[in-house]
């Protein structure tokens, strides 16, 4: 799939608040400053389109984009970020299942880990949420360009093992620095969306 154009629609806190129209849309999920918002930078060709930040938390809202004029890519706030008051946590928890279990347009999700460390116990927890609502999901292991390509590859069988990744669900190493697994994420995407 060729992206030849991104543009933000909206913010939304709440299934109520999601864009209404029958685009089909994928949405990026996972821990907090895992690089959700730098991947879609890189698959949709532009340097800033979504903000991130060394700061994990930055992605606060629910945020839609509209590609191609086809189909919503959807950048998650980030989970599991410690210092985020509990308060907030959990309303981010709600916010996230709600639109998960909720969205009738979702047709797959981009679920992010960082390549260089075990699945956390929210990765995991997030990973067995989608496949209990039947999401499709892909993994993307991402930060590639931070290990040696053999260390990168052991760590996925490790990711692979730890997240008890069903044969059918893909696994992407990706960078968003070198931009490596693009193409992957492109293709898995445009058969969800069939656009
Ligand atoms: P929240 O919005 O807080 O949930 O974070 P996020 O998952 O959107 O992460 P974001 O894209 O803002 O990236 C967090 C930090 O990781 C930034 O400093 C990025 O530059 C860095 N980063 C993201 N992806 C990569 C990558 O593939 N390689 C390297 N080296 N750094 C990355
Ligand atoms: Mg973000």
């Amino acid at each position: 799939m060729k992206i030849t154009s991104a543009d933000f629609v909206t913010s939304a806190t709440n299934l109520d608040k999601c864009p209404a129209g029958s685009h089909p849309e994928v949405a990026l999920a996972g821990r907090s400053n895992v690089g959700k918002s730098s991947l879609f930078n890189v698959l949709v060709n532009r340097k800033r389109l979504a903000r991130t930040s060394n700061t994990p938390g930055r992605t606060q809202l629910i945020n839609f984009f509209i590609i191609n004029d086809k189909l919503h890519l959807v950048d998650l706030p980030g989970y599991g970020f410690a210092k985020v008051p509990v308060r907030v946590k959990a309303q981010w928890g709600k916010m996230i299942e709600g639109y998960l279990a909720g969205r009738e347009q979702l047709r797959g999700v981009i679920l992010l880990v960082d390549v260089r460390h075990k699945p956390t116990q929210d990765d995991q927890q997030m990973y067995n949420w989608l496949k209990a609502y039947r999401i499709p999901t892909a993994v993307v292991a991402t930060k590639a360009d931070k290990l040696s390509r053999g260390r990168a590859i052991q760590n996925l069988a490790v990711v692979r093992k730890n997240l008890q990744l069903a044969d059918a669900d893909p696994l992407v190493l990706f960078s968003a620095v070198t931009g490596q697994g693009k193409e992957d994420i492109l293709t898995i995407i445009k058969n969800w969306t069939m656009v």
